[in-house]
């Protein structure tokens, strides 16, 4: 029987990637995995196939929107769903078909089914009712997460669906009810409004995307409402009745009070999502949970069990895919006697709609509640001469940046590729950088990342083209 230097349970983002680097210093790595594909959610069901349908569907609304007033005239699109699904999934099979290639070159095994942690350095592999022991110096738990449910509400991803089955519908409903106003309700509330359904978003709370920046947040909820979003914010649903026809949906303010039902053909389920651990073993391993459920770690990735790490979404910290990758790069490094790191302050966020929202460090709501003083810098995408040819003008640019130091504290965008902006905003931060440092760099003319130098210059009061 092999003894590796490490096994990775799950091959989402943070698992693949750990292997990979620990693979590149060295290792004898192997993964396990239960799912029939690598990739974990973001490949499978989640970062991967939205945003398939987050271009597709765009495209679609371009297509019967915007190409006649450039003097493109075709016909009203016809959709095809059948083939955008299809689209969807040659998307997740060349990139699951990358993982298993980045496997087989950096020479890690792959071993398919459920792994449990047996104690130090021992895992167990079951698939089809046969168990294999596997032997290692060091065990990294990459088991991500699953979604969150709804107390009396069913999911049977044809109707009352999550995120996978919001992903896979085979007719466009005519009346979707989205409860959660996050990432996941925005984005994929966008494809299907975007094909053709009516989409109403239920949220507990009085905002949209709680975490995000309020100004941007407020501005980003008025132009999802001029597409013909409806939003029904401080509301819970309290139950769906299913009949044969439609859904009936029970909506109550969030602080209590009179109930109304609203009808929809499908509603999604969309309030979070929640850990995954089940089948590990941890509990009989001695592997310690915090109280919300999540692997607890120090602030090198280790369990309360010797030789056990852990990362991804099944610890603590944002749910994202890269914030995974980082740190399955951080802990190869850590095992290896290295000094891995992953910098929690700069970490961005993007919802992939149209336009894009982006964001990293701080936003105003957190300085203010820290007590830090801080000046503000704004440029709107109406005053950036590309946005103006290409009459993509929503949204702009807002810098925060320490009012003594002028160090670059939070940056946060919404418009059109707002998602690919936000990069330099990282690694200035990540060189402790300041709004003048950004405001003296050249930016190439024209393109939209000039509004990032103007909104850097904004902080000193001496933007150029407002
Ligand atoms: P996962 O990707 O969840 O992978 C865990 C893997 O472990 C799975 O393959 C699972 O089968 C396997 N596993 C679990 N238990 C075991 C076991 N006992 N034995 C063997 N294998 C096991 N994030 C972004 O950054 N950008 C996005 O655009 C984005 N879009 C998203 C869209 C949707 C609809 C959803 C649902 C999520 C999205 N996310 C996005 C979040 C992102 O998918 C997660 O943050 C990311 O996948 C977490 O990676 P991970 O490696 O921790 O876990
Ligand atoms: P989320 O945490 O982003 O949003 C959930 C929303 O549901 C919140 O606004 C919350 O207040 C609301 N909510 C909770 N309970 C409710 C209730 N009973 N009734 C009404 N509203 C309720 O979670 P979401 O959208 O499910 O996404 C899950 C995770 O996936 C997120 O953590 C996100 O980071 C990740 N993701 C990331 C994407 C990206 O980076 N572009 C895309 C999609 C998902």
């Amino acid at each position: 029987m092999a003894i590796y230097d490490l096994v990775v349970i799950g091959t989402g983002p943070g698992g693949y990637v750990c292997a990979v680097r620990a693979s590149q210093l060295g290792m004898k790595v192997a993964v396990v995995e239960k799912n029939s594909t690598l990739g974990g959610t973001c490949l499978n069901v989640g970062c991967m196939p939205s945003k398939a349908l987050l271009h597709a569907s765009e495209m679609f609304e371009e297509a019967g929107h915007s190409f006649a007033k450039m003097g493109v005239s075709v016909s009203a699109p016809k959709l095809d769903l059948p083939s955008m699904m299809n689209f969807k999934q040659q998307g997740i099979d060349g990139n699951v078909k990358g993982v298993e290639f980045l496997m087989k070159k950096n020479k890690i095994d792959v071993l398919k089914g459920t792994g449990k942690i047996l104690g130090t350095g021992k895992v167990e592999v079951s698939a089809d009712g046969k168990a294999q022991v596997v032997e290692t110096k060091n065990i990294v738990i990459a088991t991500g997460s699953d979604i969150a449910r709804l107390k009396g509400i069913e999911i049977d991803e044809k109707r009352i669906v999550s995120s996978t089955g919001a992903l896979s519908l085979e007719k466009v409903p005519g009346r979707l009810l989205v409860i959660g106003a996050g990432v996941i309700g925005l984005e994929l509330g966008s494809v299907w409004r975007r094909l053709g359904s009516e989409v109403m978003v239920v949220e507990f709370l009085d905002r949209i995307l709680p975490g995000m920046d309020g100004e941007i947040a407020k501005q980003f909820q008025r132009m999802l409402e001029k597409q013909g979003f409806a939003f029904k914010l401080g509301s819970k649903v309290t139950g769906v009745e299913v009949n044969s026809k439609a859904l009936l949906a029970k909506i109550e303010p969030a602080a209590g009070g009179a109930a109304e039902t609203i009808e929809a053909d499908v509603v999604l389920v969309c309030i979070g999502r929640t850990p995954y651990t089940d089948g590990l073993g941890l509990k009989e391993a001695g592997v310690a949970l915090d109280n919300r459920g999540r692997v607890q770690i120090d602030p090198h990735f280790a369990t309360s069990l010797k030789g056990v790490y852990a990362i991804g979404d099944v610890v603590a910290g944002p749910m994202l895919a890269h914030k995974a990758e980082d740190e399955g790069v951080a802990v190869a490094e850590i095992i290896a006697g290295q000094a891995g790191h992953v910098n929690y302050d700069v970490i961005p966020g993007v919802v992939y709609t149209t336009p894009e929202v982006s964001s990293v460090g701080k936003t105003e709501e957190e300085l203010k509640q820290a007590g830090t003083a801080y000046t503000v810098g704004k440029f709107p995408f109406t005053a950036n001469g590309r946005s103006k040819v290409n009459q993509t003008t929503d949204g702009f640019v807002k810098i925060l940046a320490d009012a003594k130091t002028d160090r670059v504290l939070g940056v946060h965008i919404i418009g059109r590729e707002a998602g690919e902006m936000i990069h330099e905003a990282c690694v200035l931060m990540e060189f402790g950088g300041s709004a003048e440092d950004l405001a003296r760099t050249c930016h190439a003319h024209p393109t939209r990342s000039e509004a990032v130098k103007e909104a850097a210059l904004a902080v000193g009061k001496r933007a150029i083209h407002m």
